[in-house]
């Protein structure tokens, strides 16, 4: 059974077919799914989504950087209170984005340290998005690594040095479609990218792995990347399989 650890089914681009995009991850042997949040508005249809699918789809909550404005605030309020409500697994989709707008650096960064302290206090995992921030990201993560942080940067494509400084920190690496397209030149740092810090990840409706490239992405590609990482280190995609299975469930904290 694979695991897709990021993907945002609980989108409209999902409304009509949902249950065939269910099955058809089922059928790819894709068992379960991470849902990271993105804003308030994403809430409910996510928390929908988790109780139609109570095996397969796992709801997390946090405020993602594109969606930080001048009312963040009441934003993380909200969010913070769902935390303690009610069961999620993961603190995210948060992180720095200074690639569509840099207008909101400052609340970005504070929105993201807050989002990191939910994760100590709930001892969940942070899911980190990076977009022209990278050394950025990795600075606020290291000054808050005190030993109880853990995490995932999801859809990395930085540099083998980046990568290191990363898990050296604890944390794990999810990787997706962009590892399929030959422009990205991710082959050397997958090659060093240790086995026990690497996570599959689709972030569907986005970012299709060839052949689907450009087209709506969903959980059933999961296979796709992990014959593409299997290919580059050399080893079979059934252990690609087993390997990033087992570090979701031990991540998460959920049992198979
Ligand atoms: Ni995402």
């Amino acid at each position: 059974m694979y695991i897709d650890t990021h993907a945002h089914l609980y989108l409209e681009q999902f409304d009509k077919d949902i249950d065939e995009i269910m099955l058809n991850a089922q059928s790819a042997q894709v068992g379960k799914v991470f849902l990271p949040n993105i804003d308030r508005s994403s809430i409910d249809s996510l928390l929908n989504l988790s109780n139609n699918y109570p095996n397969q789809c796992y709801p997390m909550i946090g405020l993602h950087p594109c969606s930080v404005n001048a009312e963040y605030e009441i934003e993380l309020d909200y969010m913070y209170k769902l935390l303690k409500e009610k069961k999620f697994y993961g603190v995210g989709e948060t992180g720095i984005d200074l690639y569509w707008d840099k207008s909101f650096k400052k609340e970005q960064i504070n929105s993201f340290k807050r989002q990191i302290e939910w994760a100590k206090e709930f001892d969940l995992p942070v899911i980190i998005h990076s977009r022209d921030a990278l050394d950025l990201t990795i600075e606020i993560i290291e000054s808050a690594q005190d030993g109880n942080l853990k995490g995932i940067f999801h859809c990395f494509n930085g540099t083998i040095e980046q990568c290191q400084k990363i898990v050296d920190k604890n944390f794990m690496m999810g990787i997706g479609g962009i590892v399929t397209y030959k422009n990205a030149k991710l082959d050397e740092m997958i090659k060093y990218l240790p086995l026990d810090a690497l996570l599959l990840e689709t972030d569907a409706p986005y970012l299709s792995p060839v052949p689907y490239r450009g087209k709506r992405n969903e959980s059933a590609y999961i296979p796709l990347i992990a014959q593409k990482i299997a290919d580059v280190k050399s080893i079979s995609k059934e252990q690609i399989m087993e390997i990033t299975s087992a570090n979701a469930l031990k991540l998460f904290n959920v049992d198979a």
